[in-house]
């Protein structure tokens, strides 16, 4: 009896000892792991409120409130059962993308199988723009589309969102007896907001591919295609419905934005692009931007009454889609991805140039304080940041392993190791909250509590912080292939501070990687108020979808839509000139000049959060400092 009680006594103790010697950067990424893998719908599900419609193998995502301020509003911003789950390819394909990257790069337990990869690769799949008339067009859209018979076109689809519209009435019956069972009080007040939101909700609908979506899944096609070994048969796959690179670069160039050339569709963008990004256009006026989506003018005006539209029918530049746009680049011409290579023609380098020069730029200018404009649609400043990095470490490799490039990577390279090196670190450095560890974007920063005092709540504050560790170790690391380790860049002077940085946030996540709401802001509508509206910001070209000009000055907003029209500017407007505009009234309203963030009465706006997202980029932090040489 004894001896069994000394036996059951020893194991005890081996067990305790064993659970010590787990060091704890392993288990926390052990429970990340899990909980990632626990985010994926293994079970689609169809809508029927309030049941949300899921579908397999895509990760959570959802679309929430901005509310902020007063305990009742934040709660409408946080609240655990008040968001709509959103089927979109955007989250699921940055976190198999994080997960493979944390896989290659970092040192952890197992991250994902072959099966739950295949699920997710296969729901990307579904997100291909099914309008194309030649085969395996790697072109995609955030929404899977669906067919309509009526109009003989796919259009996208935002499912939960749709359903929630179109019996919306019935829906709200529903949310009022859940608000009240969840004891929220201001019923009537919530459901006036989602009211008014809902209905700008509606022009982010039927919206077109965009090169986002497009370029993130030809990043994940190169890591696909670099893990064969590990994952056998996927990129195989992947090829089936991606090879046309041809065409890839055809629709890319054909929707970039031209400042210079002499063609409205290649010539003019959205108001408020020009307004943050006119001395980029003045300085460099043969660029080629990429731009958000594949669309042009000609385009829209036959195709925006069958069903797909860009937001105000005119297209624009947001910084973290050209990131996005020069990842995919960089990656497939260093990693060889079937014939891009062949296609990466004159047009094509002056693109890639061109796009990075502006995200550099961008970054040393601080969006010239428009970050609203700037980032239009991914509001996040450390995710986008992060995006960008990524093409640096890509590029820093190449260059160890003397791959031989065309000369333009050899230019972005010092482009991007110039502004990740100087420029960003000051960002940290004049960002980091008071304990020198954790980093806010602007979620939940403006909350007070019952006694009307500050009081953030940090709901993005593992992700930002998550982000810096990877921005940091993207810029100031190589992966060396013959060791399979994580080397520092050594001839860098500030090599000891950035150390320390690292050092501290991963002491910051290791403790609270699970104490704050594990929220982001991954993607937006580009409306976030008033003020977002492109109608107030000087243009040069009004029309209608159907070639009619129209005077902003006596436009009859109460007889007229401003739907079907095409406000723009078209080529280069001297300063001068421009300065005399936005002193000038456009529609009847002042130019809204100043940005005052993201948290001020009346710019609450519907977001996109993704909590495996931040539970990835949090993984990817803590394996890929796991696997550093010191
Ligand atoms: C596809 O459409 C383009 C115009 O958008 C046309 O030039 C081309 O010939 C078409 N290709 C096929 C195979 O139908
Ligand atoms: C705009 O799209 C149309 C239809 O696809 C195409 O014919 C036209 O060439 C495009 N414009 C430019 C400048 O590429
Ligand atoms: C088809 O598209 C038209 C035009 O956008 C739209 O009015 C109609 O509701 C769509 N039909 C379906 C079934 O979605
Ligand atoms: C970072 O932390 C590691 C171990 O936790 C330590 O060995 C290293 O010296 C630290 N580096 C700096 C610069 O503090
Ligand atoms: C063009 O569209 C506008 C607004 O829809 C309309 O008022 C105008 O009459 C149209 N012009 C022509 C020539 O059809
Ligand atoms: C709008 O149209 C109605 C009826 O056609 C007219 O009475 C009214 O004056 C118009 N409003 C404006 C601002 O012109
Ligand atoms: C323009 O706005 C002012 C208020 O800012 C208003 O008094 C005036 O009636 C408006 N004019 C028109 C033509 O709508
Ligand atoms: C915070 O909110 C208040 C009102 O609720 C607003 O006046 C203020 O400008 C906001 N501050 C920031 C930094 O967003």
């Amino acid at each position: 009896m004894i001896l069994l009680h000394k036996m059951f006594y020893f194991i005890l103790c081996i067990c305790i000892y064993y659970t010590n010697a787990i060091p704890p950067i392993e288990q926390t990424m052990e429970k990340l792991i899990k909980l990632i893998s626990d985010d994926q719908v293994l079970k689609p599900a169809e809508f029927k409120f309030p049941q949300w419609e899921k579908k397999l193998g895509l990760y959570r995502s959802e679309v929430r409130l901005d509310f902020f301020g007063e305990p009742l509003q934040a709660e409408l911003r946080k609240n655990k059962y008040i968001y709509v789950f959103d089927n979109n390819m955007f989250a699921t394909g940055w976190i198999s993308s994080v997960l493979l990257e944390a896989t290659v790069y970092g040192r952890a337990p197992k991250i994902i199988d072959t099966e739950r990869l295949s699920l997710a690769i296969d729901a990307i799949e579904t997100f291909h723009d099914h309008n194309q008339n030649e085969s395996s067009v790697p072109l995609m859209t955030f929404w899977s589309q669906i067919y309509n018979q009526t109009t003989n076109i796919w259009q996208s689809a935002p499912d939960n969102l749709r359903y929630l519209i179109t019996d919306f009435d019935d829906s709200l019956l529903l949310i009022e007896d859940i608000l009240k069972l969840l004891g929220i009080k201001n019923i009537a007040q919530l459901i006036d907001k989602i009211r008014t939101s809902s209905a700008a909700f509606k022009d982010v609908f039927q919206i077109p591919p965009d090169f986002d979506d497009t370029y993130l899944n030809i990043g994940l096609g190169v890591q696909l295609k670099l893990l064969q070994d590990k994952y056998p048969s996927l990129y195989l796959r992947w090829l089936q419905t991606n090879s046309n690179m041809k065409k890839l670069i055809d629709l890319t160039l054909r929707y970039a934005y031209k400042p210079s050339s002499q063609n409205l569709d290649q010539n003019t963008i959205d108001p408020r692009t020009y307004f943050w990004i006119r001395d980029f256009v003045r300085d460099n006026p043969q660029a080629v931007l990429a731009t958000t989506w594949a669309q042009n003018i000609t385009e829209v005006r036959t195709i925006a009454h069958r069903g797909i539209r860009m937001p105000f029918n005119l297209n624009n530049i947001d910084v973290t889609v050209g990131a996005n746009v020069i990842y995919g680049i960089t990656s497939a011409i260093i990693y060889d991805l079937v014939d891009f290579k062949d296609y990466f023609n004159q047009d094509m380098q002056t693109l890639y140039l061109s796009t990075a020069s502006l995200i550099a730029w961008s970054i040393k200018n601080s969006m010239k304080n428009r970050p609203d404009l700037a980032q239009v649609y991914y509001p996040s400043h450390y995710n986008f940041l992060w995006y960008g990095s990524r093409s640096l470490f890509l590029l820093e490799l190449a260059r160890r392993q003397d791959k031989s490039l065309p000369d333009v990577f050899n230019r972005v390279y010092s482009l991007l190791s110039d502004v990740y090196r100087s420029d960003v670190v000051k960002f940290f450095q004049d960002h980091v909250r008071s304990d020198k560890s954790s980093y806010d974007d602007f979620l939940g920063t403006n909350d007070t509590n019952i006694f009307g005092k500050l009081e953030p709540t940090g709901e993005d504050r593992i992700f930002s912080t998550a982000q810096t560790v990877n921005i940091l170790i993207a810029s100031f690391t190589y992966f060396d292939t013959n060791t399979g380790r994580l080397k520092w860049i050594t001839n860098e002077k500030q090599l000891d501070t950035i150390k320390i940085m690292i050092n501290n946030s991963i002491s910051w996540l290791l403790e609270n990687a699970f104490k704050y709401q594990p929220f982001n802001c991954f993607f937006s509508g580009s409306v976030k108020g008033f003020n977002q509206l492109p109608f107030w910001y000087p243009a040069n070209i009004y029309q209608f979808l159907n070639g009619t000009t129209f005077d902003p000055d006596h436009f009859d907003t109460e007889n007229q839509s401003l739907m079907d029209s095409i406000v723009g500017v078209s080529g280069y407007i001297d300063e001068t000139t421009y300065e005399r505009m936005i002193s000038q009234k456009h529609f009847n309203v002042s130019t809204p000049t100043t940005f005052n963030g993201y948290n001020v009465p009346g710019g609450e706006f519907p977001f996109w959060s993704s909590q495996p997202y931040t539970h990835s980029v949090t993984l990817l932090a803590l394996a890929q400092y796991n696997n550093l040489d010191d």
